[in-house]
């Protein structure tokens, strides 16, 4: 299968996505073609340096690139002020200049972290992204995001530092555990949800191969996910209007991952799996969609072994007060008022200021009362 290129239309920022097996094998020739330097900064961690270091050093020697390498704890704990100070240290140490090119090549945690990195050293160096989780290839890499995470919540210190490149080679999902795999399913999915029911139901209905199969399907999604990112990147690049329907679910999944401390407890795509369940119920409440549309929604992400319900994450003592509490801190929130992305129906996602706390409050209530009487039962 040969790799398909996305285009991110940005103007002189413009850059492409190139999607396909063993494309982490080009990494020296297609840096090339963007800089005249030959001196890269690669930051990674310790599982992903362990499986695709050598492969990426390799590729960047052939080219004539010479790298000097971070490599950092996995988990998010990474992405704080403490590993910041850290990576742009040792990057000045090794005299990384403007025109010299970072390479991030890792999950959301090492992309995120490299990307913010890059755009404060020196007021601006290049990067390039080699995302290695399928979360990572579908969203996180793509549309220049950048941040770490502090005690009042995660992604609140960051900037907008758009990547060169991003180099996502299918080949690297191989090793990935399912559970990871899941996550990343969890986000191809919602692209469907937000603007796209067909791409929904084709997704639904490829579950099982893109979960667990490293072909066409599985590389059809990823690049079909990244097209639709970049349209919505390339229409609202600092997240004024449009980009902000990419969040849905995700008010409901900041809360769920500060209830969890941020741990592997619950991942990412998880908590946007119930976020965009809870998402739905509350526009089937509000009147906005048809009823059944949640449990639609819900089915879907079951079927792929995600949870779609708070009562199928593990407890994470929260009230629905503290939840809420948790939520107003996301970047959405405005003049105090939590932003939902809700729905008029599958593909037909929208932006709402104007929900009433108690509304979602009660409804957060009743899911975990819901998890109570599971636990109770079990
Ligand atoms: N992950 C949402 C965005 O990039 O806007």
């Amino acid at each position: 299968m040969t790799a398909e290129r996305v285009r991110v239309g940005l103007g002189d920022r413009a850059y492409d996505i190139v999607v396909g097996r063993d494309v982490l094998a080009s990494a020296g020739r297609e840096i090339s073609a963007l800089t005249k330097s030959r001196r890269a900064f690669v930051v990674t961690d310790e599982n992903v340096a362990r499986r695709h270091l050598d492969a990426l050093r390799h590729a960047l020697r052939e080219s004539g690139i010479e790298c000097a390498v971070a490599i950092l704890p996995p988990g998010e704990a990474t992405k704080s002020f403490a590993m910041l100070e850290h990576v742009t240290g040792l990057m000045l140490d090794a005299n990384i200049e403007r025109g010299d090119m970072v390479v991030a090549i890792g999950g959301g945690v090492i992309g995120d972290l490299s990307g913010f990195a890059a755009g404060v050293l020196r007021r601006g160096v290049d990067y390039v992204q080699i995302p290695t989780t399928l979360l990572a290839q579908v969203d996180s890499s793509v549309g220049g995001k950048t941040a770490i995470d502090t005690p009042q919540g995660k992604n609140l210190i960051g900037l907008f530092h758009q990547p060169r490149l991003v180099l996502s080679d299918t080949g690297v999902l191989d090793s990935l555990p399912s559970r990871e795999i899941r996550a990343g399913f969890a986000e191809v999915l919602k692209y469907g949800l937000i603007e796209d029911a067909a791409f929904a139901e084709w997704v639904a209905m490829h579950t099982q191969a893109i979960l667990t199969k490293p072909g066409a399907e599985r590389r059809d999604a990823i690049v079909n996910a990244c097209k639709m990112k970049a349209r919505v990147v390339e229409a609202d690049e600092r997240e004024a209007g449009r980009r902000t329907l990419l969040n849905l679910g995700h008010t409901f999944a900041h809360g769920i991952e500060a209830a969890a401390g941020y741990s592997g407890r619950v991942l990412h795509g998880e908590a946007v799996a119930v976020g965009c369940g809870l998402a739905f119920e509350l526009s089937e409440r509000l009147g906005l969609c048809e009823s059944g549309t949640a449990a639609q929604v819900r089915d879907w992400y079951a079927a792929a072994g995600l949870p779609a319900r708070i009562s199928d994450l593990p407890d994470l003592g929260a009230t629905a007060d503290e939840f809420m509490t948790m939520m107003a801190q996301d970047k959405k929130t405005r003049g105090g008022r939590i932003v939902f992305v809700l729905a008029r129906g599958i593909g037909k996602a929208f932006v709402a200021t104007d929900v009433e706390p108690q509304i979602v409050e009660r409804m957060l209530g009743e899911a975990l009362a819901e998890e109570q009487s599971t636990q109770t039962k079990a």
